[in-house]
């Protein structure tokens, strides 16, 4: 093992290479991260880091994101099986549709969807900053994609402006029923209840706080709470333990986890420096436009 780590040390110091590492993430993955975070942070970093190769250790749609910002870098997954089935769940053809049906309606595309979906939104958001991106939007119908879970919680958040959501969910999310949540409360009763807003809207209700990945590690952090229910991908966990030794932290549900997150491994890290693969592309006509809609989120 430490072998293995050494290794991905030295070839990462040859390439002048960096690791950035989603929280969901194995905890071996997560030890060996430049930058550990969620899919805002781990995009300014892939703005501003002058490394000339990014081994992105997510999904593919964080990977291709890192390469649409910064497209004279070297991108690699180490594991480009890698998908987000939520951002299959909207396609080019839908969401012209969407588009025509709506033709007042600013598109505000959440990060997990693919390059050319977001060539077409006029704004991307991830759930850390989703409510600020479309109270920023000047029109007041907004088209919310993929998600219809966050869509809807960010539309609760959002005053004076028509939703129209499509019909896509995360089906590691949709996994944690209300009936978690009451019985990991029964079990905690003193837990602070925070749930992902991927999550149900009925699962939604239940919670102290809904957060995305970076605001659980901030909330934790300052809460003067000191045990917590987290309804997200468990992955988190392991960071949240590391970082508040202290406190205790309560899966929803155990099961709530993102087998694609999962696929990369130290060994497929070691692998993807050695042979520099597998190497992200995005066509430049649609990496053009889609980086607009990147870069508006970034600058706000
Ligand atoms: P965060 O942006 O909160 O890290 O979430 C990303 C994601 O894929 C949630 O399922
Ligand atoms: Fe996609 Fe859900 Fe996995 Fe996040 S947890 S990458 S939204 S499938």
């Amino acid at each position: 093992m430490n072998n293995l780590i050494e290794k991905i040390k030295q070839l990462k110091k040859q390439c002048n290479a960096v690791l950035l590492v989603h929280n969901y993430q194995r905890d071996k993955v997560q030890d060996i991260a430049d930058y550990l975070g969620d899919s805002l942070g781990l995009s300014q970093q892939a703005a501003k880091t002058s490394a000339d190769v990014i081994v992105f250790c997510g999904v593919h749609f964080m990977a291709e994101t890192a390469k649409i910002i910064s497209p004279k870098k070297t991108v690699l997954m180490p594991d480009p099986h890698a998908g987000c089935p939520m951002a299959e769940m909207i396609d080019v053809k839908k969401l012209k549709e969407l588009k025509s049906q709506n033709p007042k309606a600013a598109v505000v595309c959440y990060v997990n969807s693919s390059a050319a979906v977001k060539a077409e939104s006029d704004i991307c958001c991830t759930s850390a900053n989703a409510a600020q991106i479309c109270r920023s939007v000047q029109k007041d119908e907004i088209i919310f994609i993929p998600d219809k879970y966050l869509g809807r919680y960010v539309s609760t958040q959002v005053k004076n402006k028509k939703f129209i959501l499509s019909s896509g969910f995360c089906p590691t999310h949709a996994k944690i029923m209300p009936e978690h949540i009451s019985q990991a409360k029964k079990s905690h009763p003193q837990a602070k209840v925070i749930v992902h807003p991927e999550c149900r809207p009925e699962t939604i209700i239940l919670a102290d706080a809904v957060l995305s990945t970076r605001g659980m590690i901030k909330y934790a952090q300052e809460s003067s709470a000191g045990e917590f229910i987290i309804g997200t991908e468990i992955g988190i966990l392991y960071r949240l333990r590391r970082d508040n030794p202290a406190k205790y932290f309560y899966p929803a549900l155990e099961q709530a986890v993102c087998p694609n997150m999962k696929l990369t491994t130290l060994e497929k890290v070691l692998w993807s420096l050695e042979d520099m693969e597998t190497k992200i592309t995005v066509p430049a006509e649609i990496a053009d436009k889609a980086r607009t809609a990147i870069e508006k989120m970034l600058s706000m």
